[in-house]
């Protein structure tokens, strides 16, 4: 037998596809960054994304509307760089693929060739399945997102659950039906009541991915720094907090600041020094100057 392990291997579709067909729940989050992405394929997650959530949670916008594909693409890369074993999505952000198949299929084709990303998530029904459609035949896989698409929150009356009337609900799962039609990979199901997941999933051979839509999706996702609680903001209802680095991280920071302003730091083993006849060299230099 060798001594050297075998080499880790990327995940596939059909690796997903198995986790759904064997009942194995799939597990999701974003990472925006090197450092996050090895933190989180260290954890053995199954699939990174890199959330235009970013704008948010690493740029500081107030949405997720203005952040822009350079910038995803430069997030993209470096959480490229940290990663081997998950797959990696990447968002397609706002304004980047709505306007024609063509303007998608650019936008896509810059992704996955400037990124190495695996799929590409885009927002929505509607025009959103004409763009998954054109993607698909040019073959890239594509990832859904309908519920509370955050691009289109405002239209959508805000940050809030989805498919709350019966109706409301009927028209969400003909877009998740649109979206697996038009060849989705993946479909993500954001913000909507179990009832309606519930009576959704039966309908999807596809894996469906949830963040508040409840428990009966085949996988889970949340955004890096909500459950890990460095976000500095009010956390939606479904988020669950696993950690508190922001208290951490302020604590850490804090007692830095007060061992330099108490000089108790740079200590002698944070110090470099210099052989002593070296030292004593300098000494007599400087003196006959
Ligand atoms: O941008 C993002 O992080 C997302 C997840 C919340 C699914 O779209």
């Amino acid at each position: 037998m060798s001594a050297h392990a075998a080499p880790t291997r990327r995940l596939t579709l059909s690796d997903l596809a198995a986790k759904k067909a064997a009942g194995e729940p799939i597990v999701m989050v974003t990472a925006y960054d090197h450092p996050g992405a090895q933190i989180v394929e260290a954890a053995g997650v199954d699939i990174v994304l890199v959330g235009d959530s970013a704008a948010m949670t690493v740029l500081g916008y107030d949405s997720t509307v203005p952040v822009s594909v350079d910038e995803m693409i430069m997030l993209t890369k470096a959480v490229r760089r940290g990663l081997t074993k998950p797959l990696l999505v990447a968002d397609l952000p706002f304004g980047s693929y709505e306007t024609s198949d063509a303007q998608a299929l650019a936008t896509a084709q810059r992704f996955v060739k400037e990124t190495g990303c695996d799929l590409v998530k885009i927002e929505r029904g509607g025009t959103s399945v004409h763009r998954a459609r054109a993607l698909v035949e040019a073959g890239i896989p594509v990832v859904g997102h309908v519920g509370l698409t955050p691009q289109t929150a405002t239209s959508l009356g805000g940050y809030r659950a989805q498919g709350r009337t019966a109706d409301a609900a009927l028209s969400l799962m003909d877009d998740a039906l649109a979206l697996q039609d038009a060849g989705c990979a993946l479909l993500v199901v954001e913000a909507v009541p179990s009832e309606v997941t519930a009576a959704l999933m039966p309908l999807l051979d596809i894996p469906v991915i949830g963040i508040g839509a409840g428990s009966a999706t085949d996988g889970q996702v949340l955004v890096f720094h909500d459950l890990l609680g460095i976000y500095d903001g009010g956390p939606a209802k479904f988020v669950k907090r696993y950690a508190d680095l922001r208290t951490a991280a302020i604590d850490g920071v804090t007692a830095y600041a007060d061992e330099v302003r108490d000089r108790a730091y740079p200590a002698p083993e944070h110090t470099y020094s210099m052989p002593a006849e070296e030292a004593a060299r300098l000494r007599e230099l400087l003196a006959g100057r």
